[in-house]
């Protein structure tokens, strides 16, 4: 049987490719990371793409891999903390798949990344400031999509069932 795509969405540190994972497995879909996807088109890490082609360059990768993974079916898709920059993203997976948000307070996000060198939006200076400061200036768009998953407190598994119950909700609504 074929699947309507589910879609994470977030900050970086929300949780996104541990809950997808979780979640790809217990439905028995198939779980795309864009991140790792994009590495391993590009040949190289995201902090080389920032570096050498600049921010924009990778904006440009993210949305043709958003518009390729739209237009397919049965996938869990954990995507790039600043997937929401862009709307059409949202819209192309909205049209095609049910999009969740998770959410996480600055602190415990910088727990979550504290000792990764891999997200070049936040290296360099005082990380917790750098999260607070990208987190409250991205805030309205991660809080304009409907599907909304707090992950204070919870483990990756935590998070996946609380997506399960949520997507049986809606299902039993429809
Ligand atoms: C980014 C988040 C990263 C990655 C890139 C840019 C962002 O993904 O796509 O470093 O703009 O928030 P994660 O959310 O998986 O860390």
């Amino acid at each position: 049987m074929k699947h309507a795509n589910i879609i994470l969405v977030g900050f970086m540190g929300t949780g996104k490719s541990s809950a997808g994972r979780n979640l790809a497995e217990r439905l028995d879909m198939t779980f795309i990371d864009m991140d790792d996807e994009i590495v391993r088109r590009e040949g190289c890490t995201i902090p080389e793409i920032f570096r050498d082609r600049g921010e924009p360059a990778f904006r440009a990768i993210e949305r043709a891999l958003v518009q390729e993974l739209a237009a397919r079916t049965n996938l869990v898709i954990s995507t790039g903390g600043g997937i929401v920059l862009n709307p059409d993203n949202i819209a192309d997976f909205s049209r095609t798949g049910r999009v969740f948000c998770l959410q996480a307070r600055p602190d415990t996000i910088l727990k979550r990344v504290e000792h990764d060198t891999n997200r070049p939006l936040l290296q360099g200076g005082d990380k917790l400031v750098k999260i607070s400061e990208l987190l409250a200036r991205r805030q309205p768009l991660y809080d304009a999509i409907p599907l909304q998953i707090d992950t204070e407190g919870h483990k990756p598994a935590d998070t996946a069932e609380a997506i399960l119950k949520s997507l049986q909700e809606l299902e039993g609504n429809e």
